[in-house]
């Protein structure tokens, strides 16, 4: 008798705490403004996960793009954008495909930055189109997310997760111009890290360290015209005057999908968090 009542007690107890600890393991909200291309495939499968964890996504995309398409883990949300499929493919996929010739560095390098301008001239158009879309606006705002999970290499998800005091994790492989260290305020030595398109290892001679001080300014050129229209995008938007580090600076976390075994060793900050892993979701073994 005793023996049946602490039994019929212990499972109240446990129903009980289940009770409890049920809406603490509610879920949260999170808005997914990821980037185009390959840089989605690797979101997704973050995207999966968090539905796998009981998390509710939605995922704002525009209407034209190449590889985001509705599944069944998470919400689709698409917004119109001046474009058309034809205009769209046209900027992706004829062009993008010349940033990997290896030709003389002058060459790629003026090619890159044409087709770089091309390219954030249309994200900044698109961007503008959602953020000025009343309705989505509305909706977004009255859908209280709790997070933001964007990519920052066009930081129009940045600006949106700012624009609804929503916090924002940043999920990338890198933002050019040392804008990821800026953002972070971290530490970013010339002597030992090597600058995008030099090709220098994390031991350089010392020509080659002069090169690595000297690549960085002739990029600073394509990153204030690739980047400069989000800041008066959102200066505009917020009234005030917004700088592109302010803008990437708003992100709380930063996922870098990079692993030390793949890159030279750098300096980091405590909300830096190395998720390289990711990139291994779908794997195949290797070959004999
Ligand atoms: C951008 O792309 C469009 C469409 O391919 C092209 O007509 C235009 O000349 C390009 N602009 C630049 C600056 O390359
Ligand atoms: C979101 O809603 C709040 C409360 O109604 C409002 O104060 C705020 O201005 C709205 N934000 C945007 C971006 O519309």
């Amino acid at each position: 008798m005793a023996a049946g009542l602490w039994v019929a007690l212990s499972a109240l107890r446990v129903l009980f705490l289940l009770l409890c600890v049920e809406p603490w393991a509610e879920g949260g909200k999170v808005l997914v403004v990821p980037m185009e291309g390959s840089h989605w495939l690797s979101m997704r499968k973050a995207v999966q996960e968090l539905q796998a964890r009981g998390h509710q996504t939605v995922v704002l995309a525009p209407e034209v793009n190449m590889h985001i398409k509705g599944d069944d883990f998470f919400t689709l949300k698409t917004y119109a954008i001046p474009y058309t499929q034809e205009e769209f493919e046209d900027i992706f996929l004829r062009q993008s495909h010349l940033i990997f010739e290896s030709e003389h560095f002058l060459k790629t390098f003026l090619k890159t930055i044409i087709i770089l301008q091309n390219v954030s001239a249309f994200y900044q158009r698109s961007c503008a189109s959602l953020l000025y879309n009343k309705d989505l606006i509305r909706y977004l705002n009255d859908s209280s997310f709790d997070v933001v999970l964007t990519d920052p290499v066009h930081p129009c998800g940045t600006v949106l997760a700012e624009y609804l005091s929503v916090p924002a994790v940043y999920f990338l492989r890198s933002i050019p111009c040392e804008l990821d260290f800026e953002g972070t305020q971290c530490p970013n030595p010339s002597s030992y890290i090597p600058r995008l398109l030099t090709r220098n290892s994390d031991h350089m001679t010392f020509l080659q360290r002069v090169k690595n001080v000297l690549y960085p300014l002739a990029l600073q050129y394509i990153c204030s015209t690739s980047f400069a229209p989000f800041a008066s995008l959102a200066s505009e938007l917020f009234q005030r005057e917004v700088s592109v580090v302010d803008i990437f600076s708003y992100g709380s976390v930063w996922l870098f999908r990079g692993d030390f075994v793949m890159d030279y060793p750098r300096p980091i900050m405590p909300n830096m968090v190395f998720i390289g892993g990711v990139n291994c979701a779908n794997r195949k073994p290797l070959s004999q």
